[in-house]
């Protein structure tokens, strides 16, 4: 049986179809995401999922249960990590970790002592017993995380979970995640941070404008775009990269800070041309790589264009 399955899933906004007749199946223990970019549905379909908003027309399976007709059933199977949080300010850390665990019916001695524990996991111990008001944008979103998962969730379900945070506060929450799901968690999550989806996922689904338009492995995703190769390259001083496009062999460039980006379907060509350049001009190269497609290079081509949407 599969985690999550959803068929024909529909929801309207007046005029506007925010998710039109989507279906996809989580398999139990798989960490899914669902890509999109700003305003595609994801929220909209999370929201769905998790019992927060009534669609419009469609099913909903979560572990075999149909969230219509059994809303609590299913919801005692899921943490919940919503967009804008859903943690109360005016109560201390463990106050809000102990609130989210007694929905789920858990003992107060073992709420006591799971509390702590995950508190010090999320290097919150020490700030424990002050309000979340005081708390900074990442701490917040640990609490969150934390009082997602207290139950030990079958199906843990997070909306941009590192969406604004520094690189530790989503080290520590994508380890978190990794964790979860090595003790038999399935992990539904939205995104829009590509490479958050590219080393975290197994599967992604791709949604924009309210409609799936690819579901698959990131790689196997890359691989439907293998021709756009390019070279990355940068020197000791910026150079005009209009220089290396008059050779013909870069169809097009990009800057990338302090590097430049050349696509070419002749790799082996550019960089041999590059290093000739580089050795006429007096330029001393300081990196230099052939990058394959990207899954942001497949997710701007399944998300540019109108035809992969009809
Ligand atoms: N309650 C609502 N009332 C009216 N329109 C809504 C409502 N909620 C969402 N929408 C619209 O539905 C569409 C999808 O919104 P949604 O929040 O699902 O997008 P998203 O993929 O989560 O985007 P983001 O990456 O910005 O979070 C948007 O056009 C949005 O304006
Ligand atoms: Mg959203």
């Amino acid at each position: 049986m599969n985690a999550i399955e959803v068929k024909n899933l529909t929801k309207q906004f007046g005029d506007l179809t925010a998710v039109n007749h989507i279906s996809f199946e989580v398999e139990k223990g798989e960490i899914f995401g669902f890509l999109g970019p700003n305003g595609a549905g994801k929220t909209t379909t999370i929201r769905m999922l998790t019992g927060l908003l009534t669609p419009d027309s469609g099913d909903i399976f979560i572990d075999g249960v149909d969230i219509r007709k059994n809303t609590i059933k299913a919801k005692m199977k899921m943490g919940v990590i919503p967009e804008m949080g859903n943690i109360y300010v005016d109560l201390t850390a463990k106050q809000n970790i102990i609130m989210a665990g007694r929905f789920y019916g858990i003992s107060k001695r073992e709420l006591d002592k799971k509390a702590d524990s995950l508190l010090e996991q999320f290097g919150l111990y020490e700030r424990k017993n002050d309000p979340v008001r005081t708390f900074s944008k990442g701490m917040k979103q640990r609490v969150n995380v934390a009082s997602a998962i207290v139950p030990d969730p079958e199906i843990l379900f997070l909306d941009e979970p590192t969406s604004g945070l520094d690189v530790q506060s989503q080290r520590l929450i994508r380890n978190i995640i990794k964790e979860m799901n090595q003790k038999g968690t399935t992990i539904f999550l939205t995104t829009h941070n590509i490479e958050e989806a590219n080393i975290l996922c197994e599967r992604v689904g791709i949604i924009n404008k309210g409609k799936i338009v690819a579901i698959d492995a990131p790689e196997r995703l890359k691989r439907t775009f293998d021709k756009t190769q390019s070279v990355e390259i940068s020197f000791h001083k910026m150079i005009d990269g209009s220089l290396i496009e008059k050779s013909g062999l870069a169809s097009r460039m990009e800057k990338l800070g302090d590097k430049w980006k050349f696509y070419t379907d002749n790799p082996d060509k550019l960089t041999k041309y590059l290093v000739r350049f580089a050795e006429d001009q007096d330029l001393t190269i300081i990196s230099m790589n052939i990058c394959g497609a990207s899954l942001e290079d497949a997710f701007v081509k399944l998300t540019e264009s109108k035809d992969y949407a009809d």
